[in-house]
Protein backbone atom coordinates (compact mmCIF):
# COMPACT_ATOMS: atom_id res chain seq x y z
CA UNK A 1 0.00 0.00 0.00
CA UNK A 2 0.99 3.54 -0.49
CA UNK A 3 0.45 6.73 1.23
CA UNK A 4 -2.23 6.34 4.28
CA UNK A 5 -5.25 8.87 4.96
CA UNK A 6 -6.21 9.48 8.11
CA UNK A 7 -9.42 7.37 9.58
CA UNK A 8 -11.39 10.79 9.60
CA UNK A 9 -10.63 12.05 6.41
CA UNK A 10 -13.51 12.44 4.35
CA UNK A 11 -13.70 11.23 0.67
CA UNK A 12 -16.73 12.91 -1.44
CA UNK A 13 -17.01 14.29 -4.67
CA UNK A 14 -18.81 17.59 -5.32
CA UNK A 15 -21.22 19.06 -8.02
CA UNK A 16 -23.61 22.29 -8.64
CA UNK A 17 -27.44 22.80 -8.69
CA UNK A 18 -27.13 24.15 -12.38
CA UNK A 19 -24.64 21.72 -13.79
CA UNK A 20 -26.77 18.77 -13.31
CA UNK A 21 -30.07 19.25 -11.68
CA UNK A 22 -32.18 20.42 -14.86
CA UNK A 23 -35.92 21.16 -14.61
CA UNK A 24 -35.75 24.08 -15.28
CA UNK A 25 -38.54 25.68 -15.26
CA UNK A 26 -40.30 22.91 -12.53
CA UNK A 27 -42.25 23.29 -9.23
CA UNK A 28 -42.06 26.91 -9.42
CA UNK A 29 -37.84 27.93 -10.12
CA UNK A 30 -37.98 30.90 -11.35
CA UNK A 31 -34.76 32.00 -13.92
CA UNK A 32 -31.28 32.67 -12.68
CA UNK A 33 -28.68 34.59 -14.56
CA UNK A 34 -27.33 31.44 -16.06
CA UNK A 35 -30.43 30.60 -17.92
CA UNK A 36 -30.41 34.09 -19.54
CA UNK A 37 -26.19 34.32 -20.14
CA UNK A 38 -27.01 30.40 -22.12
CA UNK A 39 -29.45 32.29 -24.12
CA UNK A 40 -27.71 35.16 -24.87
CA UNK A 41 -26.15 33.60 -28.34
CA UNK A 42 -22.29 33.34 -28.83
CA UNK A 43 -21.60 32.66 -24.88
CA UNK A 44 -22.05 29.09 -24.40
CA UNK A 45 -20.17 26.38 -26.57
CA UNK A 46 -22.94 24.87 -29.17
CA UNK A 47 -25.44 27.24 -27.74
CA UNK A 48 -25.79 24.25 -24.33
CA UNK A 49 -28.18 25.26 -21.19
CA UNK A 50 -28.68 23.69 -18.46
CA UNK A 51 -32.41 22.78 -18.88
CA UNK A 52 -32.03 18.80 -18.69
CA UNK A 53 -28.24 19.10 -17.57
CA UNK A 54 -28.15 15.65 -15.58
CA UNK A 55 -31.81 15.73 -15.29
CA UNK A 56 -30.59 14.67 -11.54
CA UNK A 57 -33.68 16.52 -10.13
CA UNK A 58 -35.74 13.39 -11.06
CA UNK A 59 -32.73 10.72 -10.68
CA UNK A 60 -31.53 11.95 -7.45
CA UNK A 61 -32.26 8.41 -5.88
CA UNK A 62 -29.99 6.68 -8.90
CA UNK A 63 -27.12 8.85 -8.30
CA UNK A 64 -27.28 8.56 -4.41
CA UNK A 65 -27.11 4.59 -5.30
CA UNK A 66 -23.78 5.58 -7.43
CA UNK A 67 -22.62 7.34 -4.63
CA UNK A 68 -23.11 4.58 -2.27
CA UNK A 69 -21.60 2.33 -5.16
CA UNK A 70 -18.33 4.57 -4.97
CA UNK A 71 -17.96 4.72 -1.32
CA UNK A 72 -18.70 8.26 -0.87
CA UNK A 73 -18.69 9.13 3.06
CA UNK A 74 -19.94 12.71 1.49
CA UNK A 75 -21.69 14.77 -1.38
CA UNK A 76 -20.94 18.12 -1.64
CA UNK A 77 -23.99 20.24 -3.79
CA UNK A 78 -25.67 23.45 -4.12
CA UNK A 79 -29.13 24.78 -3.61
CA UNK A 80 -30.65 26.53 -6.64
CA UNK A 81 -31.59 29.79 -4.89
CA UNK A 82 -34.10 30.39 -7.96
CA UNK A 83 -35.89 27.09 -6.44
CA UNK A 84 -36.18 28.76 -3.05
CA UNK A 85 -37.14 32.32 -4.10
CA UNK A 86 -37.45 32.42 -7.66
CA UNK A 87 -37.21 36.33 -7.44
CA UNK A 88 -35.00 36.05 -4.56
CA UNK A 89 -37.51 38.87 -2.42
CA UNK A 90 -40.42 36.87 -1.65
CA UNK A 91 -41.10 36.39 1.86
CA UNK A 92 -40.84 33.17 2.22
CA UNK A 93 -39.64 30.34 0.05
CA UNK A 94 -41.29 28.14 -2.10
CA UNK A 95 -42.38 24.62 -0.54
CA UNK A 96 -41.93 22.95 -3.67
CA UNK A 97 -38.30 23.79 -3.98
CA UNK A 98 -37.47 23.49 -0.43
CA UNK A 99 -39.26 20.00 -0.92
CA UNK A 100 -36.62 18.88 -3.38
CA UNK A 101 -33.64 19.23 -1.44
CA UNK A 102 -35.87 17.84 1.55
CA UNK A 103 -35.51 14.80 -0.10
CA UNK A 104 -32.18 14.89 -1.15
CA UNK A 105 -30.90 15.43 2.17
CA UNK A 106 -33.04 12.59 3.87
CA UNK A 107 -31.71 9.94 1.19
CA UNK A 108 -28.15 11.02 1.64
CA UNK A 109 -28.43 10.65 5.22
CA UNK A 110 -30.75 7.18 4.86
CA UNK A 111 -27.66 5.86 2.54
CA UNK A 112 -24.62 6.89 5.39
CA UNK A 113 -23.35 9.96 3.07
CA UNK A 114 -22.80 13.03 4.76
CA UNK A 115 -24.66 16.22 2.79
CA UNK A 116 -22.33 19.29 2.23
CA UNK A 117 -24.39 22.28 1.21
CA UNK A 118 -23.06 25.44 -0.72
CA UNK A 119 -25.12 28.07 -1.00
CA UNK A 120 -24.20 30.21 -3.32
CA UNK A 121 -22.93 28.38 -7.05
CA UNK A 122 -23.53 31.21 -9.51
CA UNK A 123 -27.54 30.64 -10.13
CA UNK A 124 -28.18 34.22 -8.85
CA UNK A 125 -32.29 34.49 -9.19
CA UNK A 126 -32.28 36.39 -12.72
CA UNK A 127 -34.96 39.04 -11.07
CA UNK A 128 -32.20 39.79 -8.52
CA UNK A 129 -29.97 40.65 -11.48
CA UNK A 130 -32.31 42.50 -13.24
CA UNK A 131 -31.83 44.92 -10.04
CA UNK A 132 -28.19 45.10 -9.84
CA UNK A 133 -27.05 41.63 -8.95
CA UNK A 134 -24.42 41.37 -7.17
CA UNK A 135 -22.55 44.92 -7.65
CA UNK A 136 -25.53 45.91 -5.75
CA UNK A 137 -25.25 45.61 -1.93
CA UNK A 138 -29.04 45.09 -1.68
CA UNK A 139 -27.95 41.35 -3.22
CA UNK A 140 -25.92 40.71 0.34
CA UNK A 141 -28.91 41.38 2.08
CA UNK A 142 -31.53 38.88 -0.14
CA UNK A 143 -28.84 36.17 0.26
CA UNK A 144 -28.80 36.52 4.34
CA UNK A 145 -33.10 36.21 3.67
CA UNK A 146 -31.63 32.99 1.55
CA UNK A 147 -29.27 31.47 4.21
CA UNK A 148 -32.01 32.02 7.02
CA UNK A 149 -34.32 29.98 5.41
CA UNK A 150 -31.82 27.12 4.11
CA UNK A 151 -30.67 27.18 7.94
CA UNK A 152 -34.04 27.16 9.29
CA UNK A 153 -35.39 24.23 6.86
CA UNK A 154 -32.30 22.36 6.69
CA UNK A 155 -29.97 22.87 9.67
CA UNK A 156 -31.41 20.25 11.90
CA UNK A 157 -30.05 17.57 9.53
CA UNK A 158 -26.91 19.23 7.24
CA UNK A 159 -24.07 19.88 9.54
CA UNK A 160 -21.77 21.37 6.77
CA UNK A 161 -22.58 24.87 4.65
CA UNK A 162 -20.41 26.47 2.69
CA UNK A 163 -21.24 30.13 2.22
CA UNK A 164 -20.23 30.79 -1.63
CA UNK A 165 -18.41 28.35 -4.58
CA UNK A 166 -15.47 30.90 -6.17
CA UNK A 167 -16.67 34.51 -5.50
CA UNK A 168 -13.46 35.38 -8.22
CA UNK A 169 -15.28 33.30 -10.59
CA UNK A 170 -18.74 35.26 -9.94
CA UNK A 171 -16.84 38.19 -9.44
CA UNK A 172 -14.36 38.20 -12.17
CA UNK A 173 -15.23 35.54 -14.95
CA UNK A 174 -18.61 37.71 -14.28
CA UNK A 175 -18.00 41.27 -14.18
CA UNK A 176 -14.98 41.70 -15.26
CA UNK A 177 -13.97 39.24 -18.25
CA UNK A 178 -17.20 38.57 -19.52
CA UNK A 179 -16.68 34.99 -19.83
CA UNK A 180 -19.61 33.58 -16.97
CA UNK A 181 -22.99 35.02 -16.43
CA UNK A 182 -24.16 38.13 -16.20
CA UNK A 183 -21.04 38.81 -19.09
CA UNK A 184 -20.11 42.05 -18.23
CA UNK A 185 -16.39 43.59 -18.56
CA UNK A 186 -16.28 46.63 -15.96
CA UNK A 187 -13.36 45.92 -13.63
CA UNK A 188 -14.84 48.45 -11.18
CA UNK A 189 -18.08 46.57 -11.14
CA UNK A 190 -16.43 43.45 -10.34
CA UNK A 191 -14.61 44.96 -7.52
CA UNK A 192 -17.97 46.34 -6.39
CA UNK A 193 -19.34 42.49 -7.18
CA UNK A 194 -16.37 40.78 -5.40
CA UNK A 195 -17.05 42.98 -2.16
CA UNK A 196 -20.36 42.49 -1.85
CA UNK A 197 -20.31 38.16 -2.30
CA UNK A 198 -17.39 38.73 0.39
CA UNK A 199 -20.00 40.75 2.82
CA UNK A 200 -22.58 38.61 2.25
CA UNK A 201 -20.82 35.39 3.20
CA UNK A 202 -19.85 36.91 6.30
CA UNK A 203 -23.99 38.30 6.96
CA UNK A 204 -24.53 35.10 6.45
CA UNK A 205 -21.87 32.81 8.70
CA UNK A 206 -23.73 33.96 12.27
CA UNK A 207 -27.14 33.37 10.56
CA UNK A 208 -26.69 29.67 9.59
CA UNK A 209 -24.72 29.13 13.03
CA UNK A 210 -28.03 30.78 14.82
CA UNK A 211 -29.94 27.89 13.18
CA UNK A 212 -27.33 24.98 13.54
CA UNK A 213 -25.18 25.71 16.44
CA UNK A 214 -22.96 22.43 15.58
CA UNK A 215 -22.40 23.04 11.95
CA UNK A 216 -19.06 23.60 10.21
CA UNK A 217 -19.28 26.70 8.18
CA UNK A 218 -17.01 28.25 5.64
CA UNK A 219 -16.44 29.29 2.40
CA UNK A 220 -14.78 27.89 -0.95
CA UNK A 221 -12.48 29.52 -2.78
CA UNK A 222 -10.41 28.93 -6.16
CA UNK A 223 -6.71 29.52 -5.68
CA UNK A 224 -4.02 29.20 -8.26
CA UNK A 225 -0.45 29.15 -6.94
CA UNK A 226 1.53 31.17 -9.67
CA UNK A 227 4.93 30.82 -10.47
CA UNK A 228 7.31 33.52 -11.91
CA UNK A 229 8.14 32.03 -15.77
CA UNK A 230 11.91 32.86 -15.29
CA UNK A 231 13.80 34.51 -12.44
CA UNK A 232 13.42 38.09 -14.01
CA UNK A 233 12.35 40.75 -11.56
CA UNK A 234 10.04 41.89 -14.19
CA UNK A 235 8.27 38.00 -13.31
CA UNK A 236 8.64 38.11 -10.04
CA UNK A 237 6.47 41.46 -9.89
CA UNK A 238 4.18 39.91 -12.49
CA UNK A 239 3.46 36.80 -10.39
CA UNK A 240 3.00 38.99 -7.24
CA UNK A 241 0.01 40.70 -8.71
CA UNK A 242 -1.59 38.02 -10.28
CA UNK A 243 -1.52 36.54 -6.81
CA UNK A 244 -2.72 39.23 -5.13
CA UNK A 245 -5.91 39.38 -8.30
CA UNK A 246 -6.55 35.66 -7.50
CA UNK A 247 -5.54 34.30 -4.11
CA UNK A 248 -4.77 37.42 -1.47
CA UNK A 249 -7.81 39.73 -2.57
CA UNK A 250 -10.13 36.63 -1.30
CA UNK A 251 -7.83 35.41 1.22
CA UNK A 252 -6.90 38.26 3.29
CA UNK A 253 -10.25 39.81 3.76
CA UNK A 254 -11.82 36.46 5.01
CA UNK A 255 -8.95 36.39 7.60
CA UNK A 256 -9.42 39.58 8.79
CA UNK A 257 -6.84 41.24 7.15
CA UNK A 258 -8.43 43.41 4.73
CA UNK A 259 -7.59 43.80 0.89
CA UNK A 260 -4.01 43.37 0.08
CA UNK A 261 -2.82 46.97 0.06
CA UNK A 262 -0.24 46.22 -2.49
CA UNK A 263 -3.27 44.96 -4.78
CA UNK A 264 -5.27 47.77 -3.71
CA UNK A 265 -2.65 49.83 -4.93
CA UNK A 266 -2.25 47.98 -8.47
CA UNK A 267 -5.96 48.56 -9.07
CA UNK A 268 -5.45 52.14 -8.43
CA UNK A 269 -2.56 52.81 -10.70
CA UNK A 270 -4.51 50.23 -13.21
CA UNK A 271 -7.89 52.78 -12.81
CA UNK A 272 -10.44 49.96 -11.21
CA UNK A 273 -10.38 52.20 -8.42
CA UNK A 274 -10.56 55.60 -7.84
CA UNK A 275 -8.12 57.36 -5.81
CA UNK A 276 -11.01 57.81 -2.42
CA UNK A 277 -12.08 55.08 -0.73
CA UNK A 278 -15.19 53.07 -2.71
CA UNK A 279 -18.71 53.80 -1.85
CA UNK A 280 -18.87 50.16 -1.73
CA UNK A 281 -16.69 49.86 1.38
CA UNK A 282 -18.38 50.87 4.38
CA UNK A 283 -17.20 50.96 7.96
CA UNK A 284 -17.28 47.49 9.71
CA UNK A 285 -17.60 45.47 6.52
CA UNK A 286 -14.23 44.63 6.61
CA UNK A 287 -14.64 42.94 10.14
CA UNK A 288 -18.03 41.84 9.08
CA UNK A 289 -16.21 39.85 6.24
CA UNK A 290 -13.84 38.01 8.58
CA UNK A 291 -16.37 36.32 10.56
CA UNK A 292 -14.69 33.07 12.22
CA UNK A 293 -15.07 29.96 9.67
CA UNK A 294 -14.48 26.14 10.39
CA UNK A 295 -12.52 25.47 7.50
CA UNK A 296 -12.07 26.67 4.33
CA UNK A 297 -12.59 25.13 0.81
CA UNK A 298 -10.12 24.90 -1.57
CA UNK A 299 -10.64 24.13 -5.68
CA UNK A 300 -7.68 23.44 -7.11
CA UNK A 301 -7.10 22.50 -10.87
CA UNK A 302 -4.03 23.55 -12.52
CA UNK A 303 -1.15 26.71 -11.43
CA UNK A 304 -0.47 29.96 -13.22
CA UNK A 305 3.07 31.22 -14.59
CA UNK A 306 3.52 34.75 -14.76
CA UNK A 307 5.42 36.81 -17.32
CA UNK A 308 5.80 40.69 -16.38
CA UNK A 309 4.24 43.44 -17.88
CA UNK A 310 5.62 45.33 -20.72
CA UNK A 311 5.43 48.78 -20.15
CA UNK A 312 1.75 50.30 -20.09
CA UNK A 313 0.73 46.51 -19.91
CA UNK A 314 -0.49 44.49 -17.09
CA UNK A 315 0.90 41.49 -15.80
CA UNK A 316 -0.16 38.37 -17.79
CA UNK A 317 -0.46 34.53 -16.99
CA UNK A 318 1.20 32.54 -19.94
CA UNK A 319 0.80 29.31 -21.77
CA UNK A 320 2.89 26.01 -19.88
CA UNK A 321 5.75 24.90 -21.08
CA UNK A 322 4.77 23.16 -24.53
CA UNK A 323 6.13 19.49 -22.85
CA UNK A 324 3.77 19.78 -20.25
CA UNK A 325 0.80 17.50 -19.95
CA UNK A 326 -2.92 19.08 -19.96
CA UNK A 327 -6.35 18.07 -19.60
CA UNK A 328 -8.48 18.35 -22.14
CA UNK A 329 -10.06 22.01 -21.32
CA UNK A 330 -5.98 22.30 -21.69
CA UNK A 331 -5.25 23.41 -17.62
CA UNK A 332 -1.81 21.88 -17.31
CA UNK A 333 -1.17 18.94 -14.61
CA UNK A 334 0.41 20.38 -11.67
CA UNK A 335 -0.25 18.53 -8.93
CA UNK A 336 3.17 20.30 -7.22
CA UNK A 337 1.11 23.45 -7.29
CA UNK A 338 -1.13 21.53 -5.07
CA UNK A 339 1.01 20.71 -2.07
CA UNK A 340 2.85 24.31 -2.57
CA UNK A 341 -0.29 25.86 -2.08
CA UNK A 342 -1.63 23.83 0.84
CA UNK A 343 1.78 23.91 3.02
CA UNK A 344 1.46 28.02 2.22
CA UNK A 345 -2.14 28.54 3.04
CA UNK A 346 -1.02 26.56 6.76
CA UNK A 347 1.50 29.07 7.11
CA UNK A 348 0.08 31.97 6.38
CA UNK A 349 -3.29 31.56 7.26
CA UNK A 350 -3.79 28.15 10.03
CA UNK A 351 -7.33 27.77 8.74
CA UNK A 352 -8.76 24.11 8.60
CA UNK A 353 -9.01 23.44 4.99
CA UNK A 354 -10.77 21.10 2.65
CA UNK A 355 -10.34 20.28 -0.48
CA UNK A 356 -13.53 20.70 -2.02
CA UNK A 357 -13.05 20.62 -6.01
CA UNK A 358 -10.40 19.06 -7.66
CA UNK A 359 -10.50 17.26 -10.89
CA UNK A 360 -9.53 16.95 -14.65
CA UNK A 361 -11.78 16.58 -17.86
CA UNK A 362 -10.92 14.04 -20.45
CA UNK A 363 -13.06 13.44 -23.26
CA UNK A 364 -12.94 9.36 -22.40
CA UNK A 365 -15.94 7.40 -23.10
CA UNK A 366 -17.31 4.12 -23.36
CA UNK A 367 -15.28 1.14 -25.64
CA UNK A 368 -17.24 -1.39 -27.21
CA UNK A 369 -17.82 -3.08 -24.12
CA UNK A 370 -19.65 -0.02 -22.27
CA UNK A 371 -16.65 0.36 -20.24
CA UNK A 372 -14.79 4.00 -19.89
CA UNK A 373 -11.18 3.63 -19.51
CA UNK A 374 -10.24 7.00 -18.65
CA UNK A 375 -6.72 6.47 -17.30
CA UNK A 376 -5.70 9.66 -17.48
CA UNK A 377 -8.03 11.06 -14.57
CA UNK A 378 -6.88 8.17 -12.90
CA UNK A 379 -3.05 9.64 -13.01
CA UNK A 380 -4.16 13.00 -12.50
CA UNK A 381 -6.41 11.81 -9.31
CA UNK A 382 -3.61 10.19 -8.29
CA UNK A 383 -0.70 12.66 -8.17
CA UNK A 384 -3.05 15.14 -6.73
CA UNK A 385 -4.24 13.32 -3.85
CA UNK A 386 -0.81 11.75 -3.10
CA UNK A 387 0.20 15.74 -3.01
CA UNK A 388 -2.93 16.12 -0.36
CA UNK A 389 -1.40 12.90 1.72
CA UNK A 390 2.45 14.39 1.75
CA UNK A 391 0.95 17.38 2.72
CA UNK A 392 -0.97 16.46 5.61
CA UNK A 393 2.26 14.55 6.32
CA UNK A 394 3.80 17.71 6.32
CA UNK A 395 1.45 19.12 8.71
CA UNK A 396 -1.10 20.48 6.85
CA UNK A 397 -4.37 20.04 8.59
CA UNK A 398 -6.56 19.30 5.73
CA UNK A 399 -9.70 17.35 6.65
CA UNK A 400 -11.50 16.24 3.45
CA UNK A 401 -11.42 15.76 -0.46
CA UNK A 402 -14.05 16.47 -2.99
CA UNK A 403 -13.76 14.80 -6.31
CA UNK A 404 -14.87 17.07 -8.78
CA UNK A 405 -17.44 15.94 -10.27
CA UNK A 406 -19.61 13.03 -9.49
CA UNK A 407 -21.54 12.81 -12.84
CA UNK A 408 -20.81 14.49 -16.36
CA UNK A 409 -22.58 17.64 -16.58
CA UNK A 410 -22.75 21.30 -18.15
CA UNK A 411 -19.13 22.77 -17.69
CA UNK A 412 -20.19 26.49 -17.97
CA UNK A 413 -19.52 28.42 -20.99
CA UNK A 414 -17.77 25.07 -22.47
CA UNK A 415 -21.19 23.44 -22.27
CA UNK A 416 -21.53 19.93 -22.11
CA UNK A 417 -17.93 20.11 -24.42
CA UNK A 418 -15.85 18.70 -21.27
CA UNK A 419 -16.66 15.90 -19.10
CA UNK A 420 -14.85 16.04 -15.04
CA UNK A 421 -17.36 13.01 -14.12
CA UNK A 422 -16.59 10.18 -11.95
CA UNK A 423 -19.69 8.45 -13.61
CA UNK A 424 -20.01 9.03 -17.55
CA UNK A 425 -23.39 10.60 -18.76
CA UNK A 426 -24.90 9.87 -21.90
CA UNK A 427 -27.01 12.61 -22.49
CA UNK A 428 -29.15 11.68 -25.17
CA UNK A 429 -30.59 8.59 -22.84
CA UNK A 430 -29.40 9.99 -19.39
CA UNK A 431 -27.55 6.58 -18.79
CA UNK A 432 -24.83 6.70 -16.48
CA UNK A 433 -21.67 4.44 -16.18
CA UNK A 434 -19.63 3.90 -13.43
CA UNK A 435 -15.89 5.06 -14.59
CA UNK A 436 -12.81 3.59 -14.17
CA UNK A 437 -12.06 6.66 -12.14
CA UNK A 438 -14.56 6.06 -10.47
CA UNK A 439 -13.77 2.40 -9.31
CA UNK A 440 -9.86 3.58 -8.40
CA UNK A 441 -11.95 6.49 -6.23
CA UNK A 442 -14.45 3.85 -4.97
CA UNK A 443 -11.32 1.64 -3.72
CA UNK A 444 -9.25 4.94 -2.16
CA UNK A 445 -12.72 5.99 -0.30
CA UNK A 446 -13.11 2.36 1.28
CA UNK A 447 -9.61 1.59 1.71
CA UNK A 448 -8.23 4.93 2.72
CA UNK A 449 -4.72 4.24 0.92
CA UNK A 450 -3.66 5.28 -1.97
CA UNK A 451 -2.23 2.06 -4.42
CA UNK A 452 1.50 1.72 -4.15
CA UNK A 453 1.89 0.86 -7.91
CA UNK A 454 2.73 3.23 -10.82
CA UNK A 455 -0.86 4.25 -11.89
CA UNK A 456 -1.75 3.93 -16.03
CA UNK A 457 -1.77 7.22 -17.53
C1 LIG B 1 -14.85 25.25 -10.96
C2 LIG B 1 -16.33 25.30 -10.66
C3 LIG B 1 -17.07 24.04 -10.98
C4 LIG B 1 -16.55 23.36 -12.22
C5 LIG B 1 -15.05 23.26 -12.22
C6 LIG B 1 -14.46 22.58 -13.42
O1 LIG B 1 -14.39 26.54 -11.21
O2 LIG B 1 -16.55 25.60 -9.30
O3 LIG B 1 -18.43 24.35 -11.05
O4 LIG B 1 -17.06 23.98 -13.34
O5 LIG B 1 -14.49 24.54 -12.09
Amino acid sequence: MGRRFPRQFVFGAATSSYQIEGAASEDGRGPSIWDTYCRTPGKVQNGDTGDVACDHYHRWPEDIALMKELSLSAYRFSLAWPRWFPTGTESAPVEAGVAFYDRLVDGLLQAGITPWVTLYHWDLPQALQDRGGWADRDTAHRFVAFADAVGQRLGDRVQHFITHNEPWCAGVLGHWLGRHAPGHRDPAEALAAVHHLLLSHGLAVPVLRQHAPAAEVGITLNLTPAYPASDSIGDALATERIDGHINRWFLDPVHGRGYPADQWAHYVEEGHLGKAEPTWLRPGDLDTMAAPIDFLGVNYYSRALGRGPEPGNHPRTIEPPPQSSKTDIGWEVAPQGLLDLLLRLQRDYGTPLVITENGAAYHTGPDEDGRVRDTARIAYYASHLDACALAIEQGVDLGGYFAWSLLDNFEWAEGYSQRFGLVYVDYATQRRVIKDSGRWYADLARTGALPETEVPG
